[in-house]
């Protein structure tokens, strides 16, 4: 999980080309009888290999230093899969996703995948809803807004009108994929601040934003920072008005990154999917709450047209050729067969007891967290098992920081950043509840986090004020 600083891209891995001089060795002094010392250059390839047990036991040591996956709560990434998922995984590993005329059947799988996903989120059978797997929400993203630019040039030049300047409306707290997609593809955002009272999108700000040089707009469901579900049919429905009032057709993607699999299951009342006819696209990340190791996500358009045909390539597949949209060729199979495997062994019943467990221990969490004195609830779980608290106003002495970074201490990772425009002097710690987070994990947490807040109460901030503290990104 990233973070981001108010208009800054989140910091990615780039890496610089060092000088040689730079150079060290890795010291490899195994703990093994009559083993030579030998150096490896950290920066440079040696001139000869390693054994293989040496190089797994160098590589395996440094990770060590890595968080533990399952204590990092600042993830909405899946951290935990049964072992026959991982089996799956392992005997998938060398299975490139692009290649489908050599793995038939993964393509079939992913097929599968993307069926069961349109059919939970409501599309019409008729309809013909259209899509596919991706790295992640992010690449799903990608596509999804390059569907809407490609669609809205294609209105305007058929209209005469100039399509230079296209924008896309949405809140403040969305998920920095869709600034960079913006960055990457041209296309003015159109952020909506939002106000403590309403941390996300609203129906009105949504419609006030556009013009006719809206290429769409993104509705999160639910945002990245207190896990909220954005009011999807309210925005569709001030987007009817619009039309209706001003002749701007302006189509709705939803970002379900996370809420696309918990949705359906715990809240199969609430509307925000295809069933609304304005919803044009739905991206969601398999790797979140579908339950599978990172990284998969998918989209799906609710009908082919919704997809401009400039956008898909063929590739072969068995002697024949296969549509595909993607920003990567090739890419891991692995996870889409981990993906059909968490749906045929879940079913709708166990996602749904799943993602309802998950609901009521980040429940019971934020009742608790809400009786430690200093904390305030900025969301208690009830839509996305997630969960963001602020400190009260009246503690001065110690920061969202120092709690975070004393839970740090105790072996959790619970992020601390500000909120989004609109309410950025806000600090929260947010805590996202996973299958594989059980209800004992969260007593001991609360455990913790009474014990960091009596020491903060004892002794006060252990670090003095330090703005880069306050960089943790989305
Ligand atoms: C709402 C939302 N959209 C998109 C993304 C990006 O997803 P991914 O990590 O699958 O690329 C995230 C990630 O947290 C998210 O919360």
């Amino acid at each position: 999980m990233t973070h981001r600083a108010a208009g800054t891209l989140a910091p990615m891995a780039l890496h610089e080309h060092l000088p040689s001089s730079d150079d060290d060795t890795l010291d490899l002094r195994l703990p093994r009888p009559a083993m030579a010392v030998q150096e490896v250059p950290r920066l440079r390839i040696a001139a000869t290999g390693l054994p293989a047990d040496d190089a797994y036991q160098l590589v395996h040591d440094e990770l060590m230093l890595d968080g533990n996956a399952r204590l990092n709560l600042a993830t909405f990434v899946t951290t935990w899969m049964e072992p026959q998922a991982r089996v799956l995984i392992d005997e998938c590993l060398d299975k490139n996703m692009v290649d489908k005329d050599e793995y038939p059947q993964t393509a079939e799988l992913e097929r599968r995948c993307v069926n069961i996903l349109a059919d939970l989120w409501h599309a019409k059978e008729s309809d013909g809803a259209t899509g596919c797997s991706t790295t992640g929400s992010s690449e799903a993203c990608m596509m999804g807004g390059l569907a809407l630019k490609w669609r809205w040039r294609e209105r305007r030049r058929a209209a005469g009108q100039p399509a230079d300047r296209p924008n896309l409306v949405m809140g403040a707290n969305v998920q920095v994929c869709w600034e960079k997609f913006c960055r990457y593809w041209d296309v003015e955002p159109r952020c909506v601040p939002v106000t403590a009272e309403h941390p996300y999108l609203t129906a009105a700000g949504a419609a006030a934003a556009c013009d006719e040089n809206t290429i769409g707009v993104v509705a999160i469901l639910g945002s990245t920072f207190d896990g909220s579900y954005e009011p999807v049919a309210e925005i569709s429905a001030a987007l009817d008005v619009l039309q209706a009032e001003h002749g701007l057709d302006v189509p709705l993607h939803v970002d379900a990154a996370s809420g696309g699999f918990v949705a359906p299951f715990v809240d199969p009342e609430l509307v925000w999917d295809f069933s609304l006819r304005r919803v044009q696209s739905i991206n969601a990340s398999g790797h979140k709450y579908g339950l599978v190791y990172p990284g998969v996500g998918w989209i799906v358009w609710r009908e082919r047209d919704a997809l401009p045909q400039e956008l898909v390539f063929e590739v072969d597949y068995l002697g024949g050729e296969m549509p595909t949209f993607a920003l990567n060729f090739s890419r891991p199979g692995a996870q889409v067969a981990a993906q059909y495997y968490t749906l045929v062994r879940l079913g709708f019943e166990g996602f749904r007891a799943l993602q309802q467990t998950s609901r009521d221990t980040a429940k019971f969490l934020s009742a608790q967290l809400a009786d430690i004195g200093p904390f305030t609830l900025v969301s208690d779980g009830s839509d996305l098992p997630v969960l963001a608290f602020r400190l009260k106003d009246d503690v001065t002495h110690y920061s969202v920081y120092d709690v975070s970074e004393l839970l740090r201490t105790h072996g959790w990772i619970v992020p601390a950043y500000r909120m989004p425009d609109g309410i950025h002097d806000m600090a929260v710690l947010r805590v996202c509840v996973r299958h594989g987070f059980s209800r004992d994990l969260a007593g001991l947490l609360l455990r913790d986090v009474r014990r960091v807040v009596e020491r903060l109460e004892e002794h006060g901030s252990p670090i003095p004020p330090d703005d880069s503290r306050s960089s943790f990104h989305h």
